[in-house]
C-alpha cells in the first residue's frame, strides 16, 4: 500500500470548503487525508467540523493557549505576535507532515516561513474570477457585493497557488456561474460556493494523483506543472474558464 496523500487546512470561517473535501473523500472521489485543521478563530466552524470528524483541530493565534503550549513544549521562544503564529504553524507542519497546505477561507496572511517550508505546495480558493475582485479588501461578502454593483453577467471561483502576493499565484482552475440581474450578493455567494464545493477536491485530487506537480521554481508562474490530461478533464466541467 502506498502512503496516503495528506493535506492540512487553514481556515477562519464556517469551513464549508473543508467539509466539502471531507465529503469528497467519503464519496470516494478523493483519496486524501486531512492531517489537521488550524484556525486563527476559536469559533471557526472549520475547527468544529474537524473535531466532529476526529481530525486534530488547533486554534492558533499569537495568544491562544494552544499556540502557547505548542511553543513551550518545543522550547520555541517567540515574543512577536506574528512570529508566534508563524512558529506555531511551522511546528504543526513539522509534527504532522503534509503534501499540501489548503487554505479554505483563511483570513490571515500566510507567514513567509510557511510558504518557504511548503514551497509551491500551498493552494487557495477565491470566490471570484481572478484577477477581477482579488487582492486587498476583496474577501467574503465584499466580493459578491462588488460583482452585483458592477452588474457582471458572470462570477465564479478560482483555485490558485499561493505566494507572497495575495491572489496572484498561478491559476489552477477557474469556473464561472451566471449572475442573474435579480441576484443579490447573498445569492451570488451561494452560487459561487456551490461551484467551490464541486471544484476544490478536484485540485487536491490532481496533487494526490501526481497530475499537478510542485516544481522547485521560484517563478510564481511556474510553481507547479499540470498534466495535459487533468487540464482536458477540467475543461469538460460546466463553467470552466481555465485551464
Ligand atoms: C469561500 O468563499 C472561499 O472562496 C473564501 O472564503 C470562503 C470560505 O468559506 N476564500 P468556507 O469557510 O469554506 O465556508
Amino acid at each position: 500500500m502506498t502512503a496516503p496523500f495528506k493535506y492540512a487546512v487553514l481556515a477562519s470561517g464556517g469551513g464549508s470548503n473543508f467539509q466539502a473535501l471531507l465529503e469528497s473523500a467519503d464519496r470516494g472521489n478523493l483519496s486524501a487525508e486531512a492531517a489537521f485543521v488550524a484556525s486563527n478563530n476559536s469559533k471557526s466552524g472549520a475547527l468544529e467540523k474537524a473535531r466532529a470528524a476526529g481530525i486534530p483541530a488547533y486554534h492558533i493565534s499569537a495568544v491562544s493557549s494552544v499556540a502557547t503550549r505548542l511553543l513551550e513544549d518545543h522550547g520555541v521562544h517567540a515574543e512577536d505576535p506574528e512570529e508566534r503564529v508563524s512558529e506555531a504553524l511551522l511546528l504543526l507542519l513539522k509534527t504532522h507532515p503534509v503534501h499540501l497546505l489548503v487554505l479554505a477561507g483563511y483570513m490571515k496572511k500566510v507567514p513567509d516561513a510557511i510558504l518557504k517550508h511548503m514551497k509551491n505546495r500551498v493552494v487557495n480558493i477565491h470566490p471570484a474570477l481572478l484577477p477581477d475582485f482579488g487582492g486587498a479588501g476583496f474577501y467574503g461578502e465584499r466580493v459578491h457585493e462588488a460583482v452585483v454593483r458592477e452588474r457582471r453577467a458572470f462570477s465564479g471561483m478560482t483555485v490558485h497557488m499561493v505566494n507572497a502576493h495575495y491572489d496572484e499565484g498561478q491559476v489552477l482552475l477557474q469556473r464561472r456561474t451566471a449572475v442573474d440581474p435579480a441576484d443579490d450578493p447573498a445569492e451570488v455567494g451561494r452560487k459561487v460556493l456551490r461551484l467551490e464545493h464541486d471544484s476544490y477536491w478536484r485540485v487536491v485530487k490532481g496533487f494526490a494523483h501526481g497530475e499537478i506537480v510542485p516544481t522547485g521554481s521560484s517563478d510564481p508562474a511556474r510553481a507547479v506543472t499540470v498534466s495535459e490530461d487533468w487540464q482536458r478533464r477540467m475543461r469538460l466541467l460546466p463553467g470552466t474558464v481555465f485551464p
